[in-house]
């Protein structure tokens, strides 16, 4: 469900207009949703709440802090990959015994700093890194819990630049590897193994392929119990999809339905990491007509929104929903969507029927989850403004980035 919808014409987030939004704080601006955000909280923790269960949000998806620290304030636990993430959710206020620390290259001083700031455990992707933690922690004079992500080779049929269980992906350890390396753990006494998990892959539309997974968890976690390894936590990543166009992903409930079906025989505790199905729908960017430009073999619409503010569709070919933010009565012809950004790739959506105006607003929607987190400044263009709508309320979250703000850290050598 998106969060856009018309009143008297107008296309409004919540109470606000977005043509208000527009005239405050400019364009290109990302804005979201406060209630559509805290009711994708809720939905979940409600569908897991009959099973012990942790909701660690993959920050990745939207780590404006302001975001974040509405999560926080609902008792949210976090998914990060970085040390930046890690401040992202302090600074939020969120709590550090409820992060989880994921990522295949976690370094030194990443892991010495969430081992300082005392985070509840760390996924595991690989045996070096085991090594690599085992020692920091001995350092440190302290004990760290561990999870062990497994890739399970599992086609989670999504885009392939977004699936990651499979055996050619980077991430998680074989199977077969993780037995042997339980019996290492033994000997280090400085890290502790809680449970086992998998994320085998984003924007998943259908169940079977997680169930898969699951069960690829639990024959691993019966041969572990076997062997007398005791652990209590399985996590299952994140991944569910979200409706972009004509997807029909299951709902958060049957998802947690299903899930619940699998675990239940098992005294264990669900670990979650949603980011997409946390934050995707509660967010739009809103970009402006520059031109209209009409050719003979197609009709382009020029907004001041490009690839930089807005990746997904150059990088995955990602279909977006746009909408007008005003209607207009004449007649409709079919848009090429683009940025002003110089590659071909720079483009929001192709063959778009809409009637337009120079000028007009348009609201690319779903952009909540992946969307500001991949901008980038290229053709040095300042990053998009960020606004939070509570009701009839417009909060600036994140101020608009200047230009000189982007070349400030530059420096001319004059000899
Ligand atoms: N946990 C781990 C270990 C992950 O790698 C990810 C996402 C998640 C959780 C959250 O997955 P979600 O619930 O959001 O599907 N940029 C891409 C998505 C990349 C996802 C990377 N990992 C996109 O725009 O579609």
């Amino acid at each position: 469900m998106s969060c856009l919808h018309y009143i008297d014409g107008n296309l409004c987030i919540e109470n606000v207009k977005l043509a208000h939004v527009a005239d405050t704080f400019g364009t290109p601006s990302y804005v979201y949703s406060r209630a559509m955000l805290e009711n994708n909280w809720q939905a979940f923790n409600q569908a897991f709440q009959s099973m012990p269960h942790r909701i660690c949000y993959a920050v990745k998806a939207n780590s404006n802090i302001a975001i974040l620290h509405l999560f926080a304030r609902l008792n949210a636990g976090f998914d990060i990959v970085s040390m930046g993430e890690l401040e992202r959710v302090l600074a939020a206020g969120g709590d550090p015994k409820k992060i989880v620390f994921s990522g295949v290259g976690k370094k030194r001083e990443e892991i010495e700093q969430a081992i300082k700031k005392g985070i509840y455990c760390f996924n595991v992707e690989s045996e070096p890194e085991l090594d690599r933690l085992a020692v920091i922690a001995q350092q440190l004079n302290t004990t760290v819990n561990i999870t062990l992500r497994i890739n399970p080779d599992v086609n989670p049929q999504t885009h392939a630049h977004i699936s990651t269980g499979l055996k050619e992906n980077k991430f998680g350890m074989e199977i077969s590897h993780i037995l042997p390396l339980c019996q290492r753990l033994s000997s280090l006494s400085s890290v502790r193994l809680i449970g086992i998990g998998c994320h085998i892959g984003s924007q998943m539309t259908r169940l079977d392929p997680v169930l898969t997974a699951i069960d690829c968890l639990i024959f691993l976690y019966q041969q572990l119990r076997e062997r007398g390894i005791a652990i209590q936590t399985i996590n299952i990543g994140g991944g569910l999809g979200i409706i972009y166009h004509r997807e029909t992903p299951p709902t958060i409930a049957d998802y947690a339905q299903a899930v619940q079906k699998k675990l239940s025989p098992y005294t264990l505790e669900v670990i979650l990491e949603p980011g997409r199905a946390m934050v995707g729908n509660a967010g739009v960017l809103l970009t402006r007509v520059e031109y209209l430009k009409f050719t003979r073999h197609k009709n382009f619409a020029i907004v001041d929104a490009g690839m930089n503010d807005l990746l997904r569709p150059s990088l995955y070919n990602a279909w977006h929903d746009i909408q007008p933010v005003t209607l207009h009565s004449d007649e409709k012809k079919i848009y090429d969507i683009v940025g002003p950004v110089c590659e071909s790739a720079d483009f929001l959506g192709k063959n778009r029927e809409l009637a337009l105006h120079p000028n007009d607003l348009l609201a690319i929607d779903g952009t909540g989850a992946y969307g500001f987190g991949m901008s980038s400044n290229y053709n040095s263009r300042p990053r998009p403004a960020e606004i939070l709508i509570d009701n009839h309320q417009m909060h600036l979250i994140r101020r608009r980035e200047t230009i000189q703000e982007a070349i400030a850290l530059e420096q001319i050598i004059m000899e």
